[in-house]
């Protein structure tokens, strides 16, 4: 069976990190997000892959080419503008043969069964069935109302607490039969949500709910999550043999002296230094190529390739985008994004979200936030 995977979106609320990279290459546990999902693929039996982009799409074809690499076989297909998701799936029509594909959201890890899914389509005959996954705060999200047969009955948009009688909402994962592309427009933003699913509630759309691992990765809050989540072995990924049982992940040979603290669960990226009195964990991932310094702390954080921590710099809750510096002092906190290459100065305070754009310089002690 073939796959598609949705990868054009601009990733807008994970900015700045989606600003010179784009959303499936910004890294999970020092590897490009999009990685797990074609290994989670690839478990489970397929590995004829579409990717659908849109935005920055270089560099994900640079990274993974034809996809042999990984035991995949890739084909890229760019749009000329965004078309939606299911305008992007109707624009990758020549690629998908008669039969059963399949539509994947590329910004969502999760350990779904792909393979029961799959079944439970083909045992339905369903046109369409769409993975579903429960979630604590239902207003938040469209749900997806089921019937006893697992039918899809209808959505509800962000409905208000009297409103809600489930708490399934679309996983974004999709087994649809080939007819279903003669009902997405060519050329055009369409999209399944709001598109092609509500056409075709009480027309063979099923839904599959599972209690699987979920988490979309799109805003800092869940992609920082889906790291703790990974350091804790909540999900089953390809570095969870690595976290072995000490909950410790080093990724080739690292510089760790004498007096440096790791604490677990942490991952550290190949060449990276650790000084004495410095440090790391718990809960933090840590690029290749880093130096953190004496007396640095690094905590519930991501620092991203080829970073520098000077001195006593603390990193707590926050993501140091690739190449950025943190002078001597800083304290970077709650919800902190730095872009990449920034340079910023000692004895700053970056705390509540903020976020500082890719190659900025912020001068020592300017800003106390
Ligand atoms: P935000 O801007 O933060 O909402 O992120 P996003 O642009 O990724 O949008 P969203 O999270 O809603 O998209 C879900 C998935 O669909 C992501 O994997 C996107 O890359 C993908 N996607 C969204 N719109 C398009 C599109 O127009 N074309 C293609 N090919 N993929 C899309």
């Amino acid at each position: 069976m073939k796959a598609v995977i949705l990868v054009g979106g601009q990733g807008t609320r994970l900015r700045p990190l989606t600003l010179a990279t784009p959303k499936p290459m910004v890294p999970l546990a020092n590897k490009p997000f999009v990685s797990y999902v074609l290994e989670h693929l690839k478990e489970h039996g397929i590995s004829d892959i579409v990717f659908s982009m849109g935005y920055l799409p270089e560099g994900i074809k640079a990274y993974f080419g034809d996809g042999s690499g990984m035991g995949v076989n890739l084909t890229y297909v760019v749009e000329d503008q965004p078309l939606g998701t299911a305008g992007a799936v109707k624009n990758v029509e020549e690629h998908i043969q008669d039969g059963d594909f399949l539509v994947l959201n590329g910004d969502i890890l999760t350990d779904l069964d792909i393979s029961g899914l799959i079944e439970h389509h083909r045992r339905k005959e369903a046109m369409g069935t769409i993975a579903l996954t429960p979630v604590e705060d239902p207003t938040a999200y469209g749900l997806v109302r089921t019937g006893s047969e697992s039918e899809v009955l209808g959505f509800l948009e962000k409905p208000s607490w009297d409103q809600i009688d489930t708490n399934l909402i679309n996983a974004g994962t999709y087994v649809l039969r080939s007819e279903v592309l003669a009902m997405i427009p060519a050329g055009i933003e369409y999209s399944f949500e709001r598109g092609v699913f509500p056409r075709l509630v009480g027309k063979g759309l099923y839904g599959y709910s599972s209690e699987c691992y979920w988490m979309d990765i799109g805003t800092p809050e869940k992609y920082l999550q889906a790291h703790y989540d990974i350091l804790e072995k909540s999900v089953e990924t390809s570095v969870s043999d690595c976290l072995d049982q000490d909950f410790v992940c080093v990724q080739g040979k690292i510089d760790l002296k004498t007096g440096a603290k790791i604490v677990p669960p942490v991952i550290i990226g190949e060449g990276t230094v650790i000084e004495a009195g410095a440090r790391v964990g718990r809960m933090a991932v840590i690029g290749p190529g880093c130096t953190i310094s004496a007396g640095c702390v690094v905590e519930d954080s991501i620092v991203q390739e080829n970073c520098t921590l000077e001195r006593e710099a603390r990193v707590r809750g926050s993501i140091i985008g690739a190449g950025a510096s943190i002078g001597a002092g800083t304290l970077v906190d709650g919800g902190a994004i730095v872009g990449g290459n920034s340079k910023v100065g000692g004895d700053n305070i970056l705390t509540n979200h903020i976020r500082i754009y890719p190659d900025t310089t912020v001068k020592a002690g300017t800003i106390k936030f």
